[in-house]
């Protein structure tokens, strides 16, 4: 296998100024990537579907500068609670991107979802950063694109750890499996083989509540540590992951369903097993569920969930089921989502670059 060390010697001048843009899309774990090692090391490997709505576009300015320093908009305005996760982000990346730190950078971003709405941005926002950043140094430097998103994701996952599934669609993999080739801790890599109707499933994200998490990723991810069912969770992780790729091929539609059913509860399951124990789920997240096992059961549709670390429900199907499924939405769902709201998406295609220019 390929050995990489990210660390790329700069063979053209540095521009003097510029600006890159990339959108980076948010994605929805199937096999849960939940508990980590410093620095960002998994330590169960998880998949996910790419999605496509719900994206960040991030633009980089950068001008050289005596001193590094950065700024950072959302939306347009300053927003100052992002800044510890950026900071620590730049000093994590600074040994692999040396060339950053003589600029001073205008970072501004924007979300296609609302901020408040209990979607990461991080997945999405710190995977456009560090492709943009990457795209910078391709300029200096002399690597092919698939080095790029490689090093885009290694870098991501430094700023987020899911963030790094982000670079690519339709489906990504991060975290070593020892029968999966090329699958490591440092970055993800894309998982193709999956049917077509895998390809245009949809995701539509019922938002049950979008208040602030009481318990952040970070600290429910170090609980794993001493956990009493880590070790039995990290096995079942890697037994699930070699399954789901089987079942994605082969479009077992069945299985995959309670498959990604049980690993979106498991979930849960471990945040209420922890030491101190707590729930993200709301009333509404399992009235959400019974309600579509119901539907499931009477009308045959392959309607299922999973969660995230957090209430909102995210409704998988395929394609075809999608009208039905909306008005199942609209007549029994909707009175569980906050001021009504969801968000309709589906499988995409990962990160892209929207322009750059450089003087
Ligand atoms: C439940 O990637 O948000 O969504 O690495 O601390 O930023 P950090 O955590 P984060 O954790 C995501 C957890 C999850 C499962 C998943 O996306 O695999």
């Amino acid at each position: 296998m390929k050995t990489h060390n990210f660390k790329y010697n700069p063979i053209n001048n540095f521009p003097k100024s510029g600006l890159v843009s990339a959108e980076s899309p948010s994605n929805i774990a199937l096999v849960k990537y939940w508990g980590k090692k410093p620095i960002q090391i998994p330590t169960n490997p998880s998949l996910s579907f790419t999605l496509k709505n719900c994206h960040t576009v991030t633009s980089i300015e950068f001008k050289k500068s005596n001193n590094f320093s950065f700024n950072f908009t959302i939306d347009g305005k300053k927003n100052t609670s992002f800044l510890p996760k950026i900071e620590a982000f730049f000093s994590r990346i600074k040994e692999f991107t040396p060339f950053l730190f003589q600029y001073s950078i205008a970072i501004s971003t924007k979300n296609t979802f609302p901020h408040s709405s209990g979607i990461a941005s991080s997945a999405s926002g710190f995977s456009a950063l560090a492709l943009a950043i990457v795209q910078l140094e391709q300029k200096i430097s002399d690597f092919s694109d698939e080095d790029k998103y490689l090093k885009a994701s290694f870098l991501s996952r430094l700023g987020s750890g899911s963030a790094s599934r982000s670079l690519y669609g339709p489906c990504a993999i991060w975290g070593h499996h020892k029968s999966i080739e090329f699958s490591n801790n440092e970055f993800a890599i894309p998982h193709l083989k999956i049917h077509p109707t895998f390809k245009s499933y949809q995701d539509t994200i019922l938002l049950i509540d979008k208040g602030v998490k009481k318990v952040s990723s970070t600290v429910g991810h170090n609980l794993m540590n001493n956990h009493p069912f880590s070790e039995q969770r990290y096995n079942q992780a890697n037994q699930n992951l070699k399954e789901l790729i089987t079942l994605l091929e082969t479009e077992d539609i069945e299985k995959f369903i309670s498959l990604t059913e049980s690993e979106a509860l498991t979930l849960h399951a471990m945040m209420m097993t922890s030491n101190p124990y707590f729930i993200l789920m709301k009333e509404g997240t399992v009235s959400v569920i019974e309600r579509i096992w119901e539907f499931r059961k009477e009308t045959n549709i392959p309607l299922s969930f999973t969660l995230d670390a957090g209430a909102n429900v995210h409704l998988l199907y395929p394609k075809s089921y999608k009208q039905t499924v909306m008005d199942f939405i609209q007549s029994e769902l909707i009175v569980f989502c906050e001021n009504q709201q969801y968000i309709c998406d589906e499988v995409g295609s990962g990160a892209k670059i929207l322009k750059e220019s450089y003087a």
